[in-house]
């Protein structure tokens, strides 16, 4: 019987292609519409992003080459190490083997790196020499500065208020690697003029900064910038496939022949995808796996947002996706988890939470914070308040494995570490968190915008 700890992959064996689940979903996917109601043409989408992302986002080839210039990006950090939590298991008295995937040992501490890496070597190629984004925890406008800098190209990041505030560290990062962070909304752009009028003391939202990024990279004099989005899109799932393709490598070499529950944590969706799209793959031809992205009650996007058309951005700059999305006006409360705090979500996840590959489970900030102090206590490592969800529901498949008594391989995506989030920790230490859920009554306003836009026409579920 096989003992490790951790299971490492030779860095000639890392994947040398991305899974694109487009090519293998049933059903159709609804395309991209611009504000005339048609499908955004490739050409429309051209100010904001390279030509070559373009191509990928809108590709349907089931494998896409990863070039050897981004494979050499990643070998900084990848492949990166499959751990079996033992120590937790043991802690848990669970039949069921854990497997997690560690994410958090990329230079910016999360898997937001495999897709900036990948996005600023593309545009790069295509001649852009400045990069604009937003964040919300921090963690993928770090990401993004840090490629950046490994490019030589410029970086400018609009930070969501709330997170600007409470994570003084991730915007000292951001200019370590050279980039320029500031607080979103801004005066900087007129979205955020806009913004701060009506609402001078908002804590911001991510659909904000978008505005504000997409505003400015478009407005670069001579076309130099492109905007970038660290999540959603398809291009970004695409990158992260990467992390379930090294697992599937890394679990076959401890003889794991079937897993059975695949979690991570969802915001916008990009490392759930990542671990989960290859899975998901094996179940489309037949394999029993139940694959669960895990968000918070208080912004269930998947589990109660209805599936309709709706921006990704507040200002409504952003071509209007298919997507489970509580209205793009939709403001969170500030919890800590700030990177699960986004209005919508992929809309690869969201098509394939309608044809039932998926099953969205939504959880309250307590049980994630006990969840990830017990994994503290026994794996070692603190991790991200987002990545918690992806612990808490963890250890949920790990206690029904014990009730069904039954021997089931759980393995989750540990996304990030939480060395730059300790004061969500300190203030669930000092009994100063509370559980929160959208009620129904916030639910209804923040979707009624979604009335004046089309419905989608495909999908097998029309509402969360
Ligand atoms: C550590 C970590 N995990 C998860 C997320 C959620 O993003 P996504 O759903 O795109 O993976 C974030 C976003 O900032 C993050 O920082």
């Amino acid at each position: 019987m096989d003992k490790s700890y951790k299971v490492f992959l030779n860095e000639k064996d890392i994947p040398r292609q991305w899974y694109n689940l487009a090519a293998d979903l049933p059903g159709t996917l609804n395309p991209p519409l611009g504000p005339d109601g048609n499908p955004v043409s490739p050409d429309m989408l051209a100010p904001v992003f390279p030509m070559n992302l373009i191509e990928q986002e809108v590709s349907t080839q089931r494998w896409i080459d990863i070039p050897e210039g981004v494979l050499e990006l990643l070998y900084r950090w990848r492949p990166s190490p499959l751990v079996r939590a033992r120590h937790l298991e043991k802690a848990l008295n669970t039949p069921a083997r854990i497997y997690y995937k560690n994410e958090s040992v990329s230079p910016a501490g999360s898997h937001k790196p495999n897709t900036a890496v990948a996005q600023a070597w593309y545009n790069k190629e295509f001649g852009v020499k400045k990069l604009v984004t937003e964040t919300g925890a921090g963690q993928w406008g770090t990401a993004l500065a840090f490629a950046c800098s490994l490019l030589g190209l410029e970086c400018k990041v609009f930070m969501v208020r709330i997170s600007f505030d409470q994570k003084p560290y991730r915007k000292l990062m951001m200019h370590a690697y050279g980039a320029n962070c500031v607080a979103s909304p801004s005066n900087e752009t007129q979205a955020g003029r806009d913004i701060l009028e009506k609402y001078p003391d908002t804590p911001g939202s991510l659909g904000i900064a978008i505005s504000e990024a997409i505003e400015e990279a478009v407005s670069e004099p001579g076309g130099k910038a492109r905007y970038s989005l660290g999540s959603v899109l398809n291009h970004v799932m695409l990158h992260q496939t990467i992390i379930g393709l090294e697992a599937k490598k890394q679990l076959a070499l401890v003889n794991e022949k079937k897993v059975d529950v695949v979690i991570g944590c969802a915001g916008g969706g990009s490392n759930f995808a990542g671990i989960s799209f290859p899975f998901v793959s094996d179940k489309i031809h037949g394999a029993d796996i139940d694959i669960i992205p895990v968000e918070p009650a208080s912004c269930p996007t998947l589990t109660r947002a209805p599936f309709h058309y709706d921006h990704g951005d507040t200002a409504e700059m952003t071509p209007l996706l298919a997507m489970h999305s509580l209205g793009h006006g939709f403001i969170p409360p500030p919890i800590h988890a700030g990177g699960l705090r986004y209005h919508g979500i992929s809309p690869l996840i969201s098509h394939s939470v309608n044809e039932g590959l998926m099953r969205p489970e939504a959880l309250q900030q307590l049980e994630c914070y006990e969840a990830a102090l017990l994994f503290a206590q026994t794996e070692g490592l603190i991790v991200a308040p987002e990545t918690s969800h992806a612990v808490a529901q963890t250890i949920r498949e790990a206690y029904r494995a014990r009730e069904e008594g039954k021997e089931k391989v759980i393995l989750f995506n540990l996304s990030g570490h939480g060395f730059l989030d300790l004061t969500g920790y300190e203030k669930y230490l000092n009994g100063e968190l509370t559980n929160h859920s959208l009620s129904d009554e916030d639910l209804n306003r923040f979707t009624e915008s979604l009335k004046k836009y089309p419905a989608p026409k495909t999908s097998k579920v029309q509402t969360g």
